[in-house]
């Protein structure tokens, strides 16, 4: 069945941003990060080779639920749906890159920072949105404030998380899970240290959460 973006928050704690350009990694990649613990991925648009890598996650590592960050435009959604991604992650929100998802059958996580991004999204029936970027637009405090008027809101902040603040971000209850990039630190990936990111992945999981 089609996946919802409630349940890729709801997987793990945290939501790896991927950053690929090597086609060879991506499977070795994935699997590092689901012996962690980790299966809900998002391999982000931002190389020539994050489709073959979508494509090679899809169909060699079944365990994980592989999507595609930085989507766009509807173009975006189309490619990366052919890829095998089963979500999408975009940087913001526009009507045109909801409607493409939903025509696909792309569970979508769209980027929203000010409240009539929210607002917009949540016209279109979405009410699970990723807060981005979170350090830089306003961090835990601006979750807390739109706790009120959007309290029907749960949300993936995403931009400057680390180990180091991530605590304090689940700590909210409208705070789902979070995204960043440190489980999948460029060094590891170029000496090809798996170990690591299977151990960066094991410590992620370990975060607590309040969200409902
Ligand atoms: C990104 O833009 O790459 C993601 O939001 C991840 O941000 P981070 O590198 O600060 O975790």
């Amino acid at each position: 069945g089609k996946l919802t973006a409630l349940q890729v928050m709801r997987d793990a704690p945290v939501i790896p941003v991927i950053v690929l350009s090597d086609v060879s990694q991506a499977v070795s990649l994935a699997r590092a990060l689901v012996a962690g613990g980790i299966r809900m991925l998002e391999v982000t648009l931002r190389t020539p080779q994050a489709l073959a890598c979508i494509e090679a996650i899809a169909r060699d590592v079944p365990e994980a639920v592989v999507g595609a960050g930085t989507v766009r435009s509807a173009a975006d959604a189309q490619a990366c749906a052919m890829a095998g991604a089963r979500f999408a992650v975009s940087p913001g929100y526009t009507h045109a890159v909801g409607q493409a998802c939903r025509d696909v059958g792309l569970a979508l996580l769209p980027g929203v920072a000010t409240g009539s991004e929210i607002m917009m999204a949540q016209e279109d029936g979405l009410t699970e949105l990723k807060f981005f970027p979170a350090m830089q637009a306003g961090g835990p405090a601006m979750l807390k404030a739109w706790g009120g008027p959007f309290g029907d809101v749960r949300f993936c902040p995403t931009g400057g998380v680390s180990m180091a603040n991530a605590a304090e971000f689940l700590a909210l209850p409208n705070v789902a899970c979070v995204g960043g990039s440190w489980l999948t630190p460029a060094e590891a990936l170029a000496r090809g240290d798996w170990a690591q990111v299977t151990a960066l992945a094991q410590q992620a999981c370990l975060l607590q959460r309040q969200a409902a």
